[in-house]
């Protein structure tokens, strides 16, 4: 939730690169953005509700300087509007504020500093009011120690002083990194941000903060002593953060599954044993992810039930808290996290940690919060995901969760002919003819206001995922049911032409959801049927390779792409749906 950027260095066209810089983040938030920088002594801020990618460059040409700082929003606290939008400031407008997090004792902090002196509605506000009154009596730097150290709940901030050139940063629970470049210096939520300029950085940890001045100096927030910090060098090339040939990321990112399939499975034989047999040896092993992630380790729930005869429990990470009555120290759990940042999942962390249980995880994200809070993690190298959309991320973690079943049973190397053979497969049907399909499919089904899906075992959960991928950026009500379930309720939601989707394995359970294909048939329902083969029950049939226990993996491609092309032929910008944001940061 919401995109943060500062910059310090040799440049005079800070502001010019702050903006780009946010573009890129502007997948973390997308309601209004804000600037600010020091013009000889002089405050300029520049905030607007909408689209940072719709901001004008040209404004900001003549303004030049090698400082500065901005934000992209996604409103919490406080309405959308421009004066709610971050950068925030002190009453004298000397000190400025970028915060992505939420501050929980914020309103006992207003009453203290005189709610009248507020301009805004937000919560990140008296962040600046509150180091103009310590400023009075310390130094800017002291100050601003001193102010955070009152702060309770998640933050990162970036922090700066008119008429001094440095910035201060400090995270407790929302993601900072530190770009370090040649004489340049940058604070970002997220690496694309300044991919282009830097591959060079340091993660601030929570309670850490970093002074950036002609260098950079980290300190202990609780102590205020100096640490040092590890450099670690990203892989990531700054192409895989751009759309490149596509029109959006969300196609890009379904298009790239040829690739990160092969990617998540060849991984270090050590690190997927090392997984497998925690799991074996585990007295109680749970699987824990929101919203798509939680329907990978649903799906992870069959694979290792199917492969390994084992049960592992799924709870969604916003309920997995409550389960702590059922946790012991040689229960596991296993998180899955696109982000890694993601606060419900790291709340699940925190209550299988209080009570001595193991924690693995399965990211995307290198170094992110989840990462390094695991005892154990797993990267699962899909490379960047920018559309709010989970796509290729989902196919990944599916795959690597199958592979460490199979290595469970002593079957890695068959795990890892399987999945390439997915993989080679995936490569097969993401062909023109196949996507000019799903779009006339697409088309068909556009302008219907509910669509349902259906799924059954180890195609249950995508089933579920296929009504989060049409909701969230096509906004049709869609929802998705285990095939059985059918007759117990749901079906008196179907009339003539009601768009259904039907994933139909080549498995023991075909048979079976074949007939519920045919009661929706009977009621009226336009079934959408994807499977390896074509039955009398489909009006569109779109065909699918026979990939046994890993069908999950390729049935939901087309459902990706038909979200995809509903969202666009109904002229809404999938890779930003409204009121979400890639990296939930929140409770
Ligand atoms: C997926 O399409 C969603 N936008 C969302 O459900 C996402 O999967 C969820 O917020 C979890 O995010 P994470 O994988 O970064 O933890």
């Amino acid at each position: 939730m919401c995109g943060i950027f500062g910059y310090l260095g040799k440049r005079d066209d800070a502001l010019e690169l702050v903006i780009k810089g946010l573009q890129k983040l502007e997948y973390r938030g997308y309601d209004s953005w804000g600037v600010t920088t020091d013009l000889d002594g002089e405050l300029f801020v520049e905030k607007k509700v909408g689209k940072i990618s719709e901001a004008n460059l040209d404004d900001f040409k003549d303004k030049k300087t090698g400082l500065a700082m901005g934000h992209t929003r996604w409103a919490t606290h406080g309405g959308v509007t421009d004066v709610n939008s971050h950068p925030h400031f002190d009453p004298e407008r000397q000190i400025a504020v970028v915060h992505n997090g939420i501050i929980e004792n914020y309103q006992e902090l207003r009453d203290e500093l005189g709610k009248e002196n507020f301009v805004s509605e937000t919560d990140t506000e008296v962040i600046a009011h509150l180091i103009a009154k310590y400023r009075k009596e310390l130094p800017f730097k002291e100050a601003v120690l001193k102010t955070i150290q009152r702060l309770e709940g998640r933050y990162a901030i970036v922090v700066m002083n008119v008429g001094e050139n440095y910035l201060i940063a400090a995270r407790r629970g929302s993601p900072l990194i530190v770009g370090i470049g040649d004489g340049e210096y940058f604070l970002a939520s997220d690496i694309p941000a300044f991919l282009e300029y830097t591959q060079d950085v340091n993660y601030l940890d929570d309670n850490e903060m970093v002074i950036v001045d002609g260098g950079v100096e980290f300190l202990n927030l609780e102590t205020g002593d100096p640490i040092d910090k590890r450099l670690v060098n990203i892989d990531w090339q700054a192409e895989s953060a751009e759309k490149g040939e596509y029109d959006h990321f969300m196609l890009k990112e379904i298009m790239e599954q040829k690739e990160t399939i092969h990617r998540a499975i060849n991984q270090d034989t050590d690190e997927i044993m090392h997984i497998a047999q925690q799991i074996k040896s585990s007295r109680g092993c749970f699987l824990s992810g929101c919203g798509t992630a939680g329907k990978v380790c649903m799906a992870g729930e069959y694979f290792f039930s199917m492969i390994a005869h084992r049960h592992v429990n799924f709870a969604p990470s916003s309920e997995f808290p409550i389960y702590h009555h059922f946790l012991r120290p040689e229960s596991l759990l296993v998180v899955i996290s696109q982000s890694g940042e993601t606060a419900d999942v790291l709340e699940a962390m925190e209550a299988a940690k209080s009570k001595g249980s193991k924690v693995l995880s399965l990211v995307n994200v290198e170094g992110s919060t989840i990462a390094r809070q695991s005892d154990f993690s797993l990267h699962i190298k899909a490379g960047p995901e920018k559309a709010v959309a989970s796509t290729k991320a989902a196919t990944s973690q599916m795959a690597l969760l199958l592979l460490i079943a199979t290595a469970m049973i002593g079957e890695l190397q068959e795990g890892r002919r399987l999945l390439a053979e997915v993989a080679s497969k995936i490569n097969d049907i993401l062909n023109p003819r196949f996507l000019t399909y799903i779009k006339s499919v697409a088309e068909a089904i556009k302008d219907h206001e509910n669509c349902y899906i259906i799924g059954k075992a180890e195609n249950y959960p995508m089933a579920l995922e296929a009504a989060i991928k049409i909701q969230e950026v096509s906004y049709i009500h869609a929802e998705g049911f285990a095939a059985g379930e059918l007759k117990h309720g749901p079906i008196a939601l179907i009339t003539e032409g009601t768009p259904c989707i039907s994933i139909v394995a080549n498995d023991e359970v075909k048979q079976d959801i074949i007939s519920n294909t045919m009661e929706l048939k009977a009621r009226g329902a336009y079934i959408i049927g994807i499977s390896p083969e074509n039955n009398e029950a489909f009006d569109e049939w779109i065909k699918v390779p026979d990939v046994g226990v890993a069908s999950p993996l390729v049935n939901i491609i087309p459902i990706q792409l038909l979200a995809y092309y509903i969202a666009v032929l109904r002229g809404l910008d999938p890779d930003m749906p409204r009121n979400l944001a890639k990296s939930v940061t929140v409770k």
